[in-house]
């Protein structure tokens, strides 16, 4: 699996806007690219413009030879099931924090990787919009 955080601009006050990558090893993040792809990545999303007012965009992806090689075609079953975790720790942790996230589904997996920059072995699974209830 792979997280990545699309920051808007201003979204967040520490965070320069673009795409940044989760470093699970150290537990931190990595900026890609600089930039706002929120609008991108909405239009990407069949045109679901409502994300793109969220600060943040969190994409789950999953690239499945990292895992079949191991368990074989049944591995694909556990990335998926693993993204469905992660969204669900994203939402734990979002009203922990007493933000709102939404979850995404529809989009074009080719576009969003455009967008994303990231090659198509890399299957974007679930998008999260994270931001304050109410926008
Ligand atoms: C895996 C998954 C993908 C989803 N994808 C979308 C989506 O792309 N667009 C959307 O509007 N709702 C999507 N939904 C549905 C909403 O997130 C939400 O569950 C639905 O709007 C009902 O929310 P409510 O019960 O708070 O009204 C998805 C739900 C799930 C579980």
């Amino acid at each position: 699996m792979d997280i990545y955080a699309v920051v808007g601009t201003g979204g967040i006050e520490t965070i320069q806007a673009g795409i940044h990558h989760y470093e699970p090893g150290n537990h931190t993040i990595a900026l890609l690219v600089k930039g706002d792809f929120r609008n991108e990545i909405s239009k990407a999303s069949l045109f679901q413009t409502w994300m793109a007012v969220a600060p943040l965009m969190i994409v789950i992806t999953a690239k499945y030879d990292r895992i079949t090689g191991r368990y074989g075609d049944r591995g694909i079953r556990y990335a998926i099931m693993e993204s469905g975790h992660i969204a669900q720790n994203i939402f734990l942790q979002a009203e922990a924090l007493g933000l709102g996230a939404g979850i995404v589904g529809a989009f074009s997996d080719e576009s969003v990787n455009r967008v994303m920059n990231i090659p198509s072995s890399h299957e974007p699974l679930l998008i999260m919009p994270v931001g304050h209830k109410g926008l």
